[in-house]
């Protein structure tokens, strides 16, 4: 096994990871004090989490959480202190979900929620020389036509650091097909798509995925597991798999690394990538992400690297900046 110091250096990247649900306890009260926001105490554990039971509860959690986000400078925070953290941990590049309709519920406009997220990148990349980029989700539980709506703000005010569309929320609610509205004005508009699927919902939801939206990543999707076919139909295809073992373990999905498939995944040709899902909730970071993965799956620096390629050369970001951070992870020296 690799020792932990090594492991902090790689270069590692982010495909997965729902802003809203990055904010850290001192931040959610921070942002709460500021905007007069009253949470309930018992939103927060003792030891820098949140509260939560099941999966439901949980984006539960999250909306009481995140609704302490009322203005552009939150989004900057989140966004920035986020970053900022990744960078710490040796990410060179991390995608934010964002959900306009978490912002919408606080009053505020897309327009403000994306110069918020955009200012935090950009002070991020001039700090931390970290690069980030958005995917804006719509929330599959609020229905399609939310969706609808989401997407065409989206193409409304397209930023060139929104690169990609995507779908969060409640997997059990609705079917996938139902979205290829939202999904086709998107793409359309040429953003490169990913949906959670194959999360709390089995190998169905992933055919569903594929057979209805225009996806070339899936949001977990280890689900998939379930059906040898789908999995080779997957790796095939060349559809990245963006998979968070300690969130599956934090939401009973998996119990442990001896039960997550991600390794089977890898080893069917599928295109595996870590990520942190809602870090302060699963009590991870992408750091730890690593770190675990190398103790739990017995992964080496090597194997590790290969991972943060597979999440570069997936992301939604431009050719010219691929380049660049493939690059990084090139020039990077496996310490012996
Ligand atoms: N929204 C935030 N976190 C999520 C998750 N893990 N699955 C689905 N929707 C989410
Ligand atoms: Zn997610």
């Amino acid at each position: 096994m690799s020792n932990l110091s090594s492991l902090k250096s790689i270069p590692k990247a982010e495909i997965h990871c729902h802003l809203e649900g990055a904010a850290p306890p001192d931040l959610v009260r921070r942002m709460a004090e500021r905007n007069n926001v009253e949470l309930p105490e018992a939103l927060f554990t003792d030891d820098g989490t949140f509260r939560w039971t099941d999966f439901p509860d949980f984006l539960n959690t999250y909306d009481m959480a995140s609704s302490s986000m009322r203005k552009a400078v939150d989004y900057r925070d989140v966004t920035y202190e986020y970053l900022r953290d990744c960078a710490a941990e040796g990410a060179i590049y991390v995608e934010v979900f964002s959900s306009p309709d978490h912002a919408a519920t606080m009053g505020m406009s897309y327009g403000d929620h994306l110069t918020g997220m955009v200012d935090g990148i950009d002070d991020a990349f001039r700090d931390f020389g970290i690069v980030g980029r958005i995917i804006v989700t719509c929330v599959r539980h609020l229905g399609p036509e939310r969706a609808v709506d989401v997407a065409r703000a989206t193409v409304a005010e397209l930023h060139p650091h929104v690169v990609g569309f995507g779908m969060g929320g409640n997997e059990m609610d609705f079917t996938q097909a139902d979205f290829r509205p939202a999904f086709d004005m998107a793409a359309a508009a040429g953003l490169p798509c990913t949906t959670h699927a194959g999360e709390v919902d089995g190998a169905q939801s992933v055919r569903d995925a594929m057979d209805h939206l225009p996806i070339t990543r899936l949001g977990h999707g280890v689900r998939a597991i379930e059906n040898p076919d789908l999995v080779a139909e997957i790796a095939e295809k060349g559809i990245v798999l963006e998979c968070c073992p300690i969130s599956n373990f934090a939401t009973g999905v998996y119990k442990d690394y001896s039960d997550h498939p991600l390794p089977k995944l890898m080893a069917a040709g599928c295109k595996v990538t870590l990520n942190s899902d809602d870090p302060p909730y699963f009590a991870t970071t992408i750091g730890h992400e690593y770190e675990q993965a190398a103790a739990g799956f017995g992964f080496t620096p090597a194997q590790l690297l290969d991972i943060t390629r597979n999440a570069i050369n997936g992301a939604f970001v431009d050719a010219a900046t691929k380049v660049d951070l493939l690059q990084k992870v090139d020039a990077y020296q496996i310490e012996t």
